[in-house]
């Protein structure tokens, strides 16, 4: 499993996704700005891992405090988390990290501020070894319920660049592949920024996984030519009902796979269920800049003028997802219910 992100020296390290596949550069960051403008510019992406850069990027602040004026670390750290929260909207596993930093906080305000800054630390990095641990769990669900010798379609990026382990969507295809029960991984490419194409490929390849790319659009008639048995996406906010939010173009190839009677699955931790929403419609989608639309790799293709939309993700309704591969078990429809045995109180939901 690659280290994608790591606590080292008193600084947050971490792979600068944006220049992957050619690029292999690490990033120190020793103030909790260069964090958040990591996770702003997808440097560091994918739900699970922005929650787990902002927790050490929340000890981050309290230590770079110390070492300046301990008086007022609470204060920095509280600035700290308003400034990690702004980053990205859609991922809901940023704001359960923050969430859980902030719980810290307020349980050692009044103690020294060192023992905060150790405690925040110690905090982001259970986060991290929790995670790698639910990927191993969502990984071992999601075997349970593929079928054997299945080809699979993927879409974005989910593997150890978006998580703190294996991955939850990719993690369960690499431990099918591991089994032997993978006859295929095809990958979307993922316009506009190309996780599929940069990021999977990338790890697909690394690990030996057989793998084709295609571009997005060409995902439904590879289902209608028999060439797809199963889809397997991650989730960057899950409804109370299951409705998810992925990346953008993921409801168009439920759509396509339930045309074609071909099972969609959603992976993702318990963390990325937020119980407060009733459905998906509730949702904050992130819209990015234009120019992600009307450029590829920085070269303009849309004549100038020409206006873009950019919304970041989509969501899929609950009643297009076969289920809902957590670290907790599987979730069926109604989908309601199974969510709420799975996410209780335990995972630090309100
Ligand atoms: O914009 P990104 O690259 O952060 O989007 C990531 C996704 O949509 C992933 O599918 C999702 O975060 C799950 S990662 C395990």
């Amino acid at each position: 499993v690659l280290r994608v992100l790591e606590w080292s020296d008193g600084a947050v390290r971490f792979l600068d996704q944006t220049l992957l596949p050619n690029t292999e550069q690490y990033v120190s960051a020793s103030h909790e700005r260069e964090v958040a403008e990591g996770i702003r510019r997808l440097a560091i992406r994918g739900a699970p891992l922005i929650g787990i850069a902002a927790a050490y990027g929340t000890a981050l602040a309290a230590f770079q405090q110390l070492a300046c004026d301990p008086s007022l670390v609470a204060l920095r750290v509280s600035d700290a988390i308003a400034l990690l929260r702004s980053t990205r909207p859609t991922a809901v596993n940023l704001f359960w990290a923050l969430e859980r930093q902030r719980r810290v906080l307020v349980r050692f305000e009044l103690r020294p501020p060192r023992e905060l800054a150790d405690e925040l630390l110690s905090e982001a990095r259970r986060l991290h070894t929790d995670d790698a641990h639910k990927c191993e769990r969502i990984s071992a669900n999601g075997l349970d319920v593929l079928p054997s010798n299945v080809s699979i379609l993927t879409h974005c990026n989910t593997g150890s660049l978006a998580t703190g382990g294996r991955g939850t969507a990719f993690g369960i295809i690499s431990l099918a592949h591991e089994r032997g029960s993978l006859k295929h991984l095809y990958i979307d490419e993922t316009r506009p920024l190309l996780q599929g194409a940069r990021l999977t490929a990338w790890e697909a390849s690394r690990l030996g996984i057989p793998c084709t790319l295609i571009h997005d659009s060409a995902a439904p008639a590879l289902m209608r030519e028999g060439r797809i048995g199963a889809v397997i996406v991650g989730a960057d906010r899950i409804a109370a009902n299951g409705d998810t939010a992925n990346k953008i173009g993921t409801y168009g190839i439920a759509i396509a796979a339930r045309h074609h009677g071909i099972p969609f699955y959603v992976a993702a931790p318990s963390s990325s269920v937020d119980r407060s929403l009733v459905d998906g419609g509730r949702i904050t989608i992130e819209q990015r800049d234009e120019e992600e639309v009307t450029s590829i790799g920085g070269v303009r293709m849309a004549p100038k003028g020409v206006s873009a939309y950019a919304p970041a993700f989509d969501v899929t309704p609950a009643d297009l997802i076969t289920a809902i591969v957590t670290e907790r078990g599987v979730a069926r429809a109604p989908f309601g219910p199974a969510l709420r045995g799975m996410c209780g109180e335990a995972d630090g939901q309100e």
